[in-house]
C-alpha cells in the first residue's frame, strides 16, 4: 500500500474519498469507484478532485479527465450535457490556449465555469491536464484535441451544441 497524500483541505468528505483509495490499496482499478465517491460527497467533481484522486492512485491526469468526461454519470460543475476543457496550464498558455478561452466565451456567451442557458456545455478550465506536449490542449468530453487553434475549437464545439 502506498503512502496516503495529504487531503485537499479539512473537509471532511475527503475522508471518504481517501478511504474508498485506502480501501482498494491505492490500486489505479480503483479510479472509476473514487471518483463516484467524490461524486457522491460533493455531487460533482472539479479539478482539485482530479488532481488528489490522479495523484493518490498515480494515474495520469489525463485519464482521469477521461473518464470523468466519458461518463455521463459525472458531473463536472457545474454540469452541462457535454464538458469542455480549456487547458491554461504553462505549456498551453504560452501556445495561444488564452485565445481559444476567449473565443469560446464570445462564440457560446458564457464565462468560464459557466453552462450555457440550454444546459448542453459547461466551459471549463483546468491548469494541466497532463499532455504538455501536445498543447495547446482542449478537451471536448474525453475527446482531446491536441494543437487546438481557436478556429477548431469553436467549430467542434458549434457542432456540439446546435445537435
Ligand atoms: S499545460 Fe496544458 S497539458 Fe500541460
Amino acid at each position: 500500500m502506498k503512502a496516503t497524500l495529504a487531503l485537499p483541505s479539512d473537509d471532511k468528505r475527503w475522508r471518504m474519498v481517501n478511504a474508498t483509495m485506502r480501501r482498494h490499496g491505492y490500486s489505479s482499478s480503483a479510479l472509476i469507484e473514487a471518483l463516484h465517491t467524490v461524486q457522491q460527497a460533493f455531487g460533482y467533481l472539479d479539478e482539485t478532485a482530479l488532481q488528489y484522486v490522479a495523484k493518490s492512485l498515480r494515474v495520469p491526469l489525463s485519464r482521469v479527465y477521461g473518464v470523468a468526461t466519458f461518463y455521463n454519470h459525472f458531473m463536472m460543475k457545474p454540469g452541462g450535457t457535454h464538458t469542455c476543457v480549456v487547458c491554461l496550464g504553462t505549456a498551453c498558455y504560452i501556445k495561444g490556449s488564452p485565445q481559444i478561452l476567449e473565443t469560446l466565451e464570445k462564440r457560446l456567451a458564457i464565462r468560464k465555469g459557466q453552462t450555457t442557458p440550454d444546459g448542453k456545455l459547461s466551459l471549463m478550465v483546468a491548469h494541466c491536464v497532463g499532455m504538455c506536449w501536445l498543447a495547446p490542449v482542449v478537451m471536448l468530453d474525453d475527446d482531446v484535441q491536441a494543437e487546438a487553434t481557436p478556429a477548431q475549437a469553436a467549430t467542434k464545439i458549434q457542432e456540439w451544441v446546435s445537435k
